[in-house]
């Protein structure tokens, strides 16, 4: 390409977007082979990998994060080092079964800056450029799996998905209206917990944080009632109890997650 006066322009790689390399015979795993090879933004130059979704491609649950960190761009998979265990460790307090989930970030490439000493890659946030260009894939991923309940772990996967309105702060733990799945909710990202400032405040977040994994696990096992007036008052009326019955529960794992052993496990 020739610019005025003659001089040639390279054409930049992420002129490629993800949107060209995704296979019109989509199955999750030709959409993982594509996008091991994305360029749609600059990240993968720093990073090890492209760190797709990982999980059953009938998962009825599907859990949204930011961007892999250090561990997940190393291993090529998501969720995997510190943030990793404590939603591991949450999900299994809520009764949910990791292997019955799909798991996934808003971007897929891992985002870094070395820190002073050189020695460490410190986690970057990711611009509003770069969770455009990667979009694609999760809306791909999104509509292989059709997950019953999508949920958005953090702002930044909370924000992509359900607008720059949204707030983790007041709106986590409640369904909110979306045409991505049946059910669509937020809630804060496991590694905000582990920047806690004390272990005190470090066991509630996490408490909350089950507390809401714990509202999907109820919707989960939940029938869905009859299209009927009557399914519909059944419904209304289910709903009520089913409150209900989460706000007992919320109190149970309130009491029974004082001193988890997570805390020994997320140090590296
Ligand atoms: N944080 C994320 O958002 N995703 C990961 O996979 C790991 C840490």
């Amino acid at each position: 390409m020739k610019r005025k006066g003659g001089q040639s322009r390279p054409i930049p790689v992420n002129e490629t977007s993800v949107a060209d390399l995704i296979p019109t015979k989509s199955s999750l795993g030709a959409l993982r082979s594509a996008a091991a090879g994305c360029r749609a933004c600059d990240l993968w130059k720093s990073a090890t990998q492209t760190v797709f979704g990982e999980g059953s491609p009938k998962a009825a649950i599907m859990l949204v994060g930011e961007q892999p960190g250090d561990k997940e761009d190393l291993s090529g998979r998501p969720f995997v080092g510190p943030a990793g265990k404590i939603l591991d460790e949450a999900l299994r307090l809520a009764g949910i079964d990791r292997n019955e989930v799909y798991v996934t970030n808003v971007v897929k490439h891992f985002k870094w800056s070395p820190d002073e000493r050189g020695k460490r890659r410190i986690h970057k946030k990711p611009r509003s450029s770069e969770i455009q260009a990667c979009h694609p894939w999760l809306d791909a991923e999104i509509r292989l799996v059709q997950p019953r309940i999508l949920v958005c772990m953090g702002a930044t996967a909370a924000q992509a998905l359900l607008g720059n309105n949204f707030s983790v702060t007041r709106q986590r733990g409640r369904w909110v209206r979306s045409s991505l799945a049946p059910k669509v909710i937020g809630t804060v990202h496991p590694s905000s917990i582990l920047r806690a400032r004390d272990s005190e405040s470090r066991d509630s977040q996490m408490q909350a944080f089950v507390r809401d994994l714990d509202t999907v696990a109820r919707a989960l096992k939940m029938k869905p009632a009859g299209r009927t007036e009557n399914g519909v008052r059944q419904r209304v009326g289910q709903n009520r109890s089913t409150e209900k019955r989460t706000e007992k529960r919320a109190e149970e794992v309130r009491r029974s997650v004082p001193v988890p052993d997570w805390r020994a496990d997320w140090r590296e």
